[in-house]
């Protein structure tokens, strides 16, 4: 087997590497578009940060656009990109969380190229249009999960269509990642939860789908040690740094083992959920989910998830995985179901076609291959709680 290993990101990552945005936004031009949310990035003081090492380096001009919101759709990136290109701007900035990140480099593909966001959302059967440009971005995440910044999805919803999909092209990963440990430290319990479960949820996902590469499953299998270790010390003491930096790591670690390997059903059945009800953040949905979906897939895999159990604390069993995702959500604080969380059941059966519309093509890189009825049954239990 020959595997690839392509990492186009420069990292920067440890305390501080938040002030290193100046000197590295020099390459890339002088007037700046900053994109990022109306509140987090202000309150933490991660954009005054940023705004006063640009001033310091020689940057005095830069556009703010804090329009981000979580679950990020296409018209807050067509926008951001109308007014880079009005603008002129040189280089873009994401700062904040994955919706954040995933927005900034979105932005960069819409306004260097021709039509509109979803031209370039990934369908089943592929994009419409595909980009040859792209502006420098710089990512600085400010919570630690998504892994966007090391690689080349940003997940954006149509709220029109109600349709979540994926942008995903090698011109879509950010030149610089800054990832600063501090910068998370001002997140409570509840997003720390759900933004460090999404990063476990990656990490379990690459290691156990079909996908094959094994420099990328070591990061995979690292993530989920640290995760295991470290997310319930920083949802219990929000000032330890050491749980915040391995949490940080972590979550780097397990967005590179996914721009390798892909996710899998988890992530293709939580997006048509967040897409009709944007209020559920992806990382809980995914809590919702997780449970339900690995007992489906385990005997797909049984290596991969024993030794995901084993990672977990557990006897390498494989069936002990899903006991190791429902002990661990229950510490964490997100044991929940779709019910819990709004969803109404009759809405169970569009979820069930939007994830064949949308996402069919993660059926066959999951370690068993579902049917519909299948989906259809997930998620019934995972409405019900029925495990
Ligand atoms: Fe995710």
């Amino acid at each position: 087997m020959v595997v690839n290993f392509y990492r186009p990101v420069e990292v920067f990552f440890g305390k501080g590497a938040v002030n290193r945005v100046g000197e590295i936004a020099r390459r890339y031009g002088f007037k700046a578009l900053i994109v990022t949310g109306k509140k987090s990035a202000r309150e933490s003081g991660a954009l005054e940060k940023v705004i006063r090492s640009l001033n310091s380096h020689g940057i005095q001009e830069y556009i703010l656009y804090n329009e981000v919101i979580p679950n990020p759709t296409d018209q807050v990136v067509n926008e951001g990109a109308r007014i880079a290109v009005e603008e002129k701007i040189d280089f873009i900035i994401g700062l904040g969380g994955g919706s954040a990140l995933d927005t900034a480099k979105a932005i960069s593909i819409t306004s260097s190229n021709e039509g509109s966001v979803w031209d370039y959302m990934k369908y089943p059967e592929g994009p419409r249009l595909v980009p040859y440009l792209n502006r420098p971005v710089i990512c600085i995440p400010t919570t630690a999960g998504t892994g966007s910044e090391v690689n080349k999805y940003s997940v954006i919803t149509n709220s029109l269509r109600k349709e979540k999909l994926v942008l995903s092209h090698s011109l879509n990963y950010p030149r610089v990642a800054l990832i600063d440990p501090e910068l998370s430290i001002t997140m409570n319990a509840e997003l720390t939860a759900i933004t460090g479960f999404d990063a476990l949820i990656h990490a379990l996902e690459s290691l156990t789908n079909r996908a094959e590469n094994f420099m990328a499953e070591e990061h995979s299998v690292k993530a989920i040690e640290l995760i295991a270790k470290w997310l319930p010390v920083a949802i219990e003491e929000p000032d330890n740094y050491k749980a915040r930096e391995a949490m940080s790591y972590a979550s780097m670690l397990a967005g590179v083992a996914i721009d390798h390997l892909g996710v899998a059903l988890i992530h293709a059945m939580e997006h048509p959920v967040s897409a009709h009800y944007p209020d559920v953040a992806h990382g809980l949905g995914l809590a919702i989910l997780a449970p339900y979906v690995t007992k489906f897939n385990y005997k797909g895999n049984p290596e991969k998830y024993a030794l995901f159990a084993k990672l977990m604390g557990y006897e390498e069993k494989p069936e002990l995985a899903v006991d190791a995702l429902v002990d661990f959500l229950e510490r964490i604080g997100l044991l929940r179901t779709l019910k819990d969380v709004g969803v109404e059941e009759g809405i169970l059966e569009r979820l069930t076609e939007d994830v064949y519309m949308l996402a069919r093509h993660s059926f066959l890189i999951n370690p068993v291959e579902p049917t519909l009825d299948d989906v259809r049954k997930i998620y019934q239990e995972a409405y019900e709680g029925k495990l």
